[in-house]
């Protein structure tokens, strides 16, 4: 895949992140109507890179062409939703849910069955219409919601125990087992703040 290639390529998929990117905005204001509050700390996204995009393919045993890109990556467009409380992600997913011209493609709890290393995350892949002059398509949108503990231990898990060599790995993995039981309990106390019920959100 040349720069340029991967530069044509990427441009709907950005198109894509960015108008659900918005309608998480717009939701992050209004989900629950007058109340002051509001469900999400913070958005990140990003576009997945050249390199990344030609690792993925070629670790998948296909060639690293536009083509398979386009046929076998759904997580070209990326975005993290960092919330406050476990219930603001269900009720962000829901909300996505009534809204009709997205199709929702896959889903992993991975909150209510987490992984055996520990992680937790909902991910979602959506499929997001984008308009051009007479024509339309859809492009996946891979968005991960987490809680801001659930941030926490998944960040500091990629940036220790990526790249790490197998000798480290399994103490490592305890380690960081112990630290998501710990992180499990301080959210359990923090989820005794959540006055959002889902009353709000229907009112
Ligand atoms: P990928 O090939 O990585 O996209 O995996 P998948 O197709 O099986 O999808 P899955 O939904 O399980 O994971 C997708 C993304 O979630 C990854 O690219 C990571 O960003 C994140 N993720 C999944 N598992 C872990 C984990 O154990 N630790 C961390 N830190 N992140 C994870
Ligand atoms: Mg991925």
């Amino acid at each position: 895949m040349t720069n340029e290639q991967y530069y044509d390529f990427i441009q709907p998929y950005q198109n894509a992140g960015q108008m659900m990117y918005t309608r998480l905005e717009v939701l992050n204001k209004s989900l629950y109507c007058k109340s002051a509050t509001s469900p999400i700390h913070n958005i990140q996204e990003r576009i997945k890179s050249k390199k990344s995009v030609e690792k993925k393919l070629r670790k998948m045993g296909y060639s690293d062409s536009v083509q398979n890109a386009k046929d076998f990556l759904q997580d070209i467009a990326g975005i993290r939703v960092i919330c406050y409380f476990i219930d603001d992600i269900y009720n962000l997913v829901n909300a996505l849910k009534r809204q009709n011209e997205l199709i929702f493609i896959k889903e992993k709890d991975y909150i209510r069955n987490p992984k055996p290393n520990g992680y937790r995350s909902y991910h979602v892949i959506i499929a997001v219409p984008v308009y051009y002059l007479d024509t339309m398509e859809y492009f996946p949108v891979e968005i991960q919601f987490r809680t801001m503990t659930m941030d926490l231990w998944a960040s500091m898990e990629h940036r220790v125990c990526y790249k790490k060599q197998p000798e480290h790995r399994s103490e490592l993995a305890e380690a960081f087992c112990q630290y998501a039981d710990i992180l499990g309990k301080i959210e359990e106390q923090f989820e005794a703040y959540n006055e959002t019920g889902m009353l709000e959100e229907i009112e």
